[in-house]
C-alpha cells in the first residue's frame, strides 16, 4: 500500500543555485533537479500539496505542484521560508555554499597581462539549518548529503548539527547515481535509524523516501485510504519502517 499524504503541505527544494559573478557569469553546480523534482511528483501524487523551489534547470513541473523558480541560495531561502508553515520540508537542492561577495554590475574584463583573478567568496546562508530552526518548525525536515567518503559519518554529523530528523545520503562519483543520473542509491539516517534504498531509479526512490516520511507524521495529519475505500489497519508508531 502506498502512504497517503493528503491533508500534508511539503516543501521541497530541488537543484543547483547559481552565485552571479557578473552579468554573464556564475558559480553553480551539476544538480540536474531530478531528485527534488521526483520527490515533488511523488508527494503531490500521494495528495500532498506540494510547493517546489527550483533553482536553474531543465524540468518540467510535476503535476498538481506549485513550483517557484529561483536563481541563487539567497532567493531559494526566502522563497523556502515564505513557503512556510508546512508539515515537511525536504531540503534536495544541492545549495552553493560560497557565493561572490558582491556580483560585478558589469562584465569583469581580463586585464591583459596575465594576472589572475581573486574572487571573494562569502557562505551562502544554510536554508536546511534555517528551516530546521524556524518557527512553527515543520513536523519532519529532511537534508540529503552527497558524499565521496565517510558517507555515514557526514550524514550523522549532517542530522545533528543541522537538527534534521532524516538524512538521505548517497556516494557521489560512482557509476549510476547521483547528480545527472536517473537513478541512485540512497542510505536514509535518522536518530538511531538507518535504511538502504535502491539502487533504483530516482521515481522509485522518491517513493520510498516518501513511505518513510509518511510512517513519520502523525496518524491524524494524514488518512490512508486502500483504494475500495477501507482504512488500513494503523502501525503503531514504535514499529514504523
Ligand atoms: O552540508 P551540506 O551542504 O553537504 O548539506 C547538504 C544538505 O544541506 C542538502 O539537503 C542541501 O539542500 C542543504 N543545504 C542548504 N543550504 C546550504 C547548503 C546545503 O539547505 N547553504
Amino acid at each position: 500500500m502506498t502512504a497517503s499524504l493528503r491533508g500534508t503541505r511539503i516543501v521541497v527544494s530541488a537543484g543547483p543555485t547559481y552565485e552571479d559573478i557578473d552579468p554573464v557569469r556564475f558559480i553553480g553546480n551539476r544538480s540536474s533537479g531530478r531528485m527534488g523534482f521526483a520527490i515533488a511528483a511523488a508527494a503531490a501524487q500521494r495528495g500532498a500539496q506540494v510547493v517546489l523551489v527550483a533553482g536553474p534547470v531543465h524540468l518540467d513541473t510535476p503535476a498538481g505542484v506549485t513550483r517557484i523558480d529561483v536563481r541563487s541560495a539567497a532567493q531559494m531561502q526566502a522563497a523556502v521560508l515564505a513557503a512556510l508553515p508546512a508539515d515537511v520540508y525536504i531540503g534536495a537542492a544541492a545549495v552553493a555554499d560560497f557565493a561572490p561577495a558582491q556580483a560585478a554590475p558589469r562584465k569583469l574584463k581580463k586585464s591583459g597581462d596575465g594576472d589572475g583573478l581573486v574572487l571573494e567568496l562569502v557562505r551562502t546562508p544554510d536554508i536546511l539549518a534555517s528551516v530546521a530552526r524556524h518557527a512553527p518548525r515543520p513536523r519532519l525536515v529532511v537534508g540529503f548529503a552527497a558524499e565521496t567518503h565517510d558517507v555515514a559519518h557526514y550524514a550523522r554529523d549532517k542530522l545533528a548539527r543541522k537538527q534534521l530528523d532524516l538524512v538521505a545520503a548517497n556516494l557521489v562519483g560512482v557509476a549510476g547515481s547521483g547528480f545527472e543520473s536517473e537513478s541512485n542509491a540512497l542510505t536514509v539516517y535518522g536518530a538511531q535509524f538507518e535504511r538502504a534504498l535502491g539502487p533504483a531509479p530516482k521515481t522509485q526512490l522518491a517513493g520510498e523516501l516518501l513511505d518513510l516520511v509518511a510512517a513519520r507524521l502523525p496518524r491524524t495529519q494524514r488518512d490512508d485510504v486502500r483504494v475500495d475505500g477501507t482504512l488500513p489497519v494503523r502501525t503503531p508508531p514504535d514499529r514504523a519502517p
